[in-house]
């Protein structure tokens, strides 16, 4: 098995990989949201990839097994993200066959060296109830003063 930094080349299978999480994620997407999706995933990949976006990837010669990828944003610092740029994990998906032999471990770990390498001071991310226990294993908490809220807008 092969663990590496997705490249421009790989706009196809980081589509591919992006439709199957949310499948695995959601369960159904009707055809309207996949192409819809499909359109916006080409061009974030294209315009986004190894500038403030990473996608890891573990294959073996014919196949992908695993991935995670993390989006990088730059804002306004403070003492918890002193470098102003902190990192969101997302998309982290081991196909089943593959699973529990510590190969997601792995891909996040490759993600973490290549985030400090950018300079990223944090990592959030929202945890699936089968992703909570890997990340707890790795060093992910939960925040004990924030609760992380949203509004849903579009
Ligand atoms: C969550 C997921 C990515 C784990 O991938 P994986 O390659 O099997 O993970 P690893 O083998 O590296 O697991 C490492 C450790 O994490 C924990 N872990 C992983 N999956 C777990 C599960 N389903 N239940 C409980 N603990 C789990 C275990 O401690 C495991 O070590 P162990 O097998 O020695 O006990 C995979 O189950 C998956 O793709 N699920 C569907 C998508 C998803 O929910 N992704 C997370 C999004 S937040």
């Amino acid at each position: 098995m092969n663990i590496r930094k997705a490249t421009i080349d790989d706009i196809d299978i980081l589509i591919k990989l992006r439709i199957d999480y949310l499948l695995a994620d959601n369960g159904n997407l009707t055809t309207d949201e996949k192409n819809a999706i499909r359109s916006q995933l080409t061009t974030y990949f294209s315009k986004h990839i190894n500038h403030d976006f990473i996608a890891i990837l573990a294959e073996t010669d014919n196949n992908i097994l695993s991935t995670a990828f993390l989006a990088i944003s730059e804002k306004p610092a403070n003492p918890a993200f002193i470098t102003g740029k902190t990192g969101t994990l997302l998309n982290v998906l081991t196909y089943p066959e593959y699973r529990r032999i510590g190969i997601a471990s792995r891909v996040i770990s490759k993600i973490i060296d290549e985030a400090k390498q950018l300079g990223v001071s944090s990592i959030n991310l929202s945890a699936t109830k089968e992703g909570k226990p890997l990340y707890e294993k790795l060093g992910f908490t939960e925040s004990p003063k924030y609760t992380s809220m949203k509004m849903q807008l579009v």
